[in-house]
């Protein structure tokens, strides 16, 4: 981070070379310290409560005993995983295909001395771990990156131990989007690729047939497009009062662009087009 922050109002480097930082601080004000969608138990909750609450869902099904061997696929800044190596005392090996995520990751565990986590720059689909050598896969909120979807799956289950839990979740797609409408909401698509980068979803039911098909025994696949709706409301909230400190830190046309793909999703998941999926299977 390139800002100190007093109370909510940081104080910000604006150095060229810390643009990276600058992202990165603009996607906190906007979304909050954990970058993810939220689980509202009602319209009225805080947007870091639902966010925590999501993490508490993936908690509940993945769990852990200490001494678990666990791995993150696609672990961000490394922060969750920090997270949960320090209160399930497991141990955690947190990859990312991002250089920048395994050195933010790699900082944070030494800053809090956590010798139990590492952070591997490694692809998911494809990660040349052993087979059999972890007792829980976590994938919050990256498999949507991923576009050979079974390959991930696939790897997941590979490495993990008999009886070893996969919890994942993540935006779905909630219906087949026939190819003129895809044309007619090119100019929306193109929006939701600028803000969030390349994505592809699928539908939750072909993530549990898949790992069905991989000899796993999926618990539960669970639709919670209605819980995370509330999250876009929560971001352009945020926009609203960080818009001063957003604007500096990323410019006008990207804030715009980040408020405009808070619509369009919003849209989406008003008309089933795309939603949020939660799952919990084992080996
Ligand atoms: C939206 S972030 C989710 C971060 C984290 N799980 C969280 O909830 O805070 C997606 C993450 O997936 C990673 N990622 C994208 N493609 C990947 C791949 N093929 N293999 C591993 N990680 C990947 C990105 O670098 C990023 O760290």
């Amino acid at each position: 981070m390139t800002s100190t922050s007093h109370g909510t109002q940081p104080v910000i480097n604006t150095e060229p070379s810390h643009h990276y930082d600058r992202v990165h601080e603009a996607w906190e004000l906007l979304m909050g310290a954990e970058f993810h969608y939220g689980f509202f138990a009602d319209a009225r909750t805080p947007l870091a409560a639902a966010t925590a609450a999501l993490t508490e869902e993936m908690i509940r099904r993945a769990r852990f005993a200490p001494g678990d061997r666990v791995l993150d696929v696609g672990c961000g800044t490394g922060r969750q995983a920090c997270d949960l190596a320090e209160r399930f005392d497991v141990e955690l090996v947190g990859i990312t295909t991002s250089e920048t995520g395994v050195d933010a990751g790699l900082h944070q565990a030494a800053n809090r001395g956590l010798v139990q986590v590492s952070f591997e720059q490694r692809d998911g689909t494809d990660n040349k771990f052993p087979d059999a050598s972890f007792d829980v896969v976590w994938v919050l909120e990256s498999s949507h990156l991923m576009r050979d979807r079974r390959a991930l799956l696939s790897e997941c289950v590979r490495v993990l131990r008999p009886g070893g839990r996969l919890v994942l979740c993540d935006i779905i797609r909630r219906r087949e989007i026939p190819f003129l409408e895809v044309r007619s909401r090119r100019r929306e698509f193109g929006v939701l690729r600028a803000a969030f980068g390349d994505a592809h979803m699928e539908p939750l039911a072909d993530y549990a047939e898949t790992l069905r098909g991989l000899g796993m025994t999926v618990h539960d696949a669970t639709d919670i497009s209605a819980e995370t709706l509330g999250t876009f409301a929560a971001w352009r909230a945020n926009a609203e009062t960080y818009r001063d400190q957003v604007i500096q830190l990323i410019g006008l046309d990207s804030l715009d662009e980040f408020v405009e793909a808070t619509e369009i999703l919003e849209r989406f998941w008003g008309d089933e087009t795309l939603g949020y999926g939660i799952l919990s299977a084992t080996r």
